[in-house]
């Protein structure tokens, strides 16, 4: 199974793509999350990605076209794979059209997490992520039973560098610019499945596993 995870920011990819690539068995690829470990080790990706993501801009797509090619060719992905965040304008999609056809494989299918502006707003700013893990919380929607600790691990919570109010603004403003045209271009495809993301978790899963599980017959 190959599958692109689309939406706006705080629309919900990551905590739907954790779920689906463990019932699915295949790897989660974030292109938000490559960046932020880069940052973290300080490398020289680190280091020029951070210059983008504090501010809401994105990394410019020469680097993040490398850096999904160089995953995608490793060998788990040879099963499948779920991609979180990535291809977020025209040229990243049209070259993974290339990617994807140097390896020889197919999309099976793109779903369009939907969610209204507002809603964004207060799941980003109220966003808790665990240090250790990565498990990710939110102080009012599902909060951590172990308090300011991760749930899972104890690991210590904090909150993203971009979940400020005014990176917030801009990252949404950034989305309708530069990838919510990719709506459109997937629609073309025949590939897009719309799903209401303004359900609970649990709901939003099922109905993603319910409409993957009818396409694929
Ligand atoms: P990235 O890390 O991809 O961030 P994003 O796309 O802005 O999306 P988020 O991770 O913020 O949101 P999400 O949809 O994963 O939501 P989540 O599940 O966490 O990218 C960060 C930056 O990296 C970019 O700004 C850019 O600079 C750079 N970058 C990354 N990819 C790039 C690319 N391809 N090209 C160029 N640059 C790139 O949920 C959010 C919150 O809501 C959580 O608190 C969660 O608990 C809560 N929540 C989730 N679901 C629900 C629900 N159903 N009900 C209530 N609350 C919910
Ligand atoms: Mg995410
Ligand atoms: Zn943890």
């Amino acid at each position: 199974m190959r599958i692109i995870l689309m939406g706006p920011p705080g629309a919900g990819k990551g905590t739907q793509a954790d779920f689906l690539t463990k019932e699915l068995k295949i790897p989660h690829i974030s292109t938000g999350e490559m960046f932020r470990k880069a940052v973290k080790e300080n490398t020289p990706l680190g280091i020029e990605a951070k210059r983008y993501m504090d501010s809401g801009q994105l990394v410019p797509d020469a680097v993040t076209v490398g850096i999904v090619k160089e995953r995608l060719a490793e060998a788990d992905c040879q099963k499948g794979f779920l991609l979180d965040g990535f291809p977020r304008t025209v040229a990243q999609a049209d070259a993974l059209d290339v990617t994807l056809r140097e390896l020889g494989v197919k999309l099976n299918q793109v779903i369009n997490l939907l969610v209204g502006r507002d809603a964004l707003l207060q799941r980003l700013t109220g966003r808790r992520v665990c240090k250790s893990c990565g498990a990710t919380y939110h102080v009012l929607y599902n909060p951590s039973a172990a308090g300011q600790k991760c749930q899972l691990c104890q690991g210590e919570l904090y909150q993203r560098s971009d979940d400020t109010e005014a990176t917030v603004a801009n990252r949404l403003d950034v989305y309708e610019q530069q990838t919510a045209p990719l709506v459109a271009y997937y629609e073309k495809k025949g590939l897009l499945l719309n799903i209401a993301g303004n359900e609970t978790v649990e709901a939003i899963a099922e109905n993603i596993l319910k409409v993957l599980g009818s396409e694929q017959g």
